[in-house]
């Protein structure tokens, strides 16, 4: 196994081993974690990836996610981003699922609107588009260590409420359906998740952010956009150009990322696990005390 760098401060390429042999195998387990927890985003190129490979090597990261009914995902442990319609035809820019690819295309990391958020995505390349269509990446592990340390200490004291409604809206009122604002009210989390393995400590936003506990509604949404900014200036990213068989795996703890456009007449499918975080990867740290202390 070969671990190349994709950039200079964080992302690496994992050459040399399938997904398979990685969850057949402790060793090969073990320094892929190790790899996850040290560089934040993790590719792997020409996979043969089937939904049982890719649950496989999922589940030894942790628990799968479910995803409820209705939402996203068809119940099950398997997210699919598409805008293939169910007659197998690219569906139209104003159809929903190509509103959600619109959403996806802000800044956010995944699940932080969810009761257990989550330590990593999977995703894996399906069909791919011929133009544009990557995934972006930046560390907000490096965003965090490079603010000055009055705004570090502010952020170590600071909680943001997170919902799904929220960055759903900001492409369309309704794209959340009332199933999902129901199955996700808004939860609040640390605005820094510390890293147990390393130490390091990141910044936790995501365009679910929809508040600051604390501050006045706008002024707390205008510091998530000034933070958002800060964490994402040009050339912080690592920008993956998708091909077929390509898996990314990325953690939430420590990355925001976004898609990128591609023209919606060129298919795009990409199917998503995501592995929930536990106390081993700093969750209960993320609670704010008021919280902790009714549980
Ligand atoms: C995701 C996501 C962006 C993309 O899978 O969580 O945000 O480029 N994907 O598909
Ligand atoms: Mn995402």
């Amino acid at each position: 196994m070969d671990i190349v760098p994709l950039r200079p401060d964080f992302g690496v390429e994992i050459r040399g081993v399938t997904l398979a042999r990685i969850a057949a195998d402790d060793a090969l387990y073990n320094a892929v974690r190790a790899a996850f927890e040290e560089h934040s985003v993790l590719v792997f190129r020409g996979q043969d990836t089937d939904n049982d490979v890719q649950l496989a090597f999922t589940r030894r990261f942790g628990e799968p996610e479910i995803v409820p009914v209705g939402t996203s995902g068809m119940g099950g442990h398997f997210i699919t981003l598409t805008n293939f319609g169910k007659d197998g035809k690219v569906v139209a820019p104003d159809h929903r699922y190509a509103l959600r690819n619109k959403a996806n295309q802000l800044w956010h990391t995944d699940s932080s609107f969810k009761t257990t958020p989550a330590l990593a995505s999977i995703l894996s390349a399906r069909v791919v588009p011929e133009h544009g269509g990557g995934t972006e990446f930046v560390s907000t592990r490096l965003a965090f260590e490079s603010f000055p340390a009055a705004l570090q200490q502010r952020l170590e004291n600071s909680f943001a409420w997170h919902n799904y409604a929220h960055s759903k809206g900001k492409i369309a009122k309704d794209l959340a359906s009332p199933a999902e604002r129901d199955a996700f009210p808004p939860v609040c989390w640390r605005m820094v998740w510390r890293n147990p393995v390393n130490g390091r400590k990141a910044l936790y936003l995501a365009s679910h952010a929809c508040g600051v506990e604390g501050m006045a509604e706008q002024a707390g949404l205008a510091f998530i956009d000034e933070l958002t900014d800060l964490s994402t200036k040009q050339g912080t990213s690592y920008e993956h150009a998708w091909k077929p068989g390509d898996v990314v795996m990325w953690d939430n703890r420590a990355t925001m990322h976004r898609g990128r456009p591609w023209p919606g007449t060129e298919p795009r499918l990409m199917v998503r696990t995501t592995v929930s975080a536990s106390a081993a990867d700093g969750l209960e740290t993320m609670r704010p005390p008021k919280q902790q202390a009714a549980e």
